[in-house]
């Protein structure tokens, strides 16, 4: 089943958070040294700055609102917000975080990332698809676009216009 296009930009934002943290599982298993760590550290920081914030945000700002008591059980939603809560106490931990203690943080910070991406893909996502009526969907697209293209402000381009490979199977995930 196709994403439906109001919910195609944190979709793919979500490919970005997948790559990330398959970035880590590869690059830890393939070279768990200091270094290596302390690269991904640096990776995991830049990617909360620039998209994981105002991701959260626009999900919780706008999607989440939008959707409680549209859904069979919003306990989906207060989960979701606890699993933001915590990526941003571990992204905290690993900043400061010794060298030797960065590996297992990364690891458990790629893990949850994942986790939480493909429970807000195959169950929230979907469930949202199926129970939002067209209209109130088509008008919580138009938010969350407007919340996510305030993130480049000087270009006004917006990431998922990049390709039209946003638009791929809900399966992929
Ligand atoms: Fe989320
Ligand atoms: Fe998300």
């Amino acid at each position: 089943m196709l994403r439906d296009p109001a919910l195609i930009p944190l979709s793919h934002q979500h490919q970005h958070g997948l790559a990330l943290a398959v970035l880590i599982e590869r690059g830890l298993k393939a070279d768990p040294s200091p270094q290596k760590a302390t690269e991904l550290c640096s990776k995991v920081a830049d990617m909360f700055e620039l998209e994981l914030v105002h991701h959260f945000e626009a999900e919780e700002q706008v999607l989440f609102p939008a959707v409680r008591g549209r859904l069979a059980s919003d306990g989906i939603v207060d989960q979701l917000i606890a699993q933001h809560r915590e990526m941003e106490s571990l992204s905290g931990r690993l900043a400061a975080a010794p060298e030797g203690e960065r590996i297992p943080l990364l690891r458990e910070f790629g893990e949850l990332l994942s986790r939480h991406i493909r429970i807000e893909e195959r169950r929230l996502f979907q469930e949202v698809q199926e129970k939002l009526p067209p209209q109130v969907l088509s008008e919580l697209g138009a938010q969350i676009d407007d919340r996510l293209r305030k993130v480049c402000p000087l270009s006004g381009k917006l990431p998922w216009d990049e390709a039209a490979e946003s638009r791929r199977s809900v399966s992929s995930y």
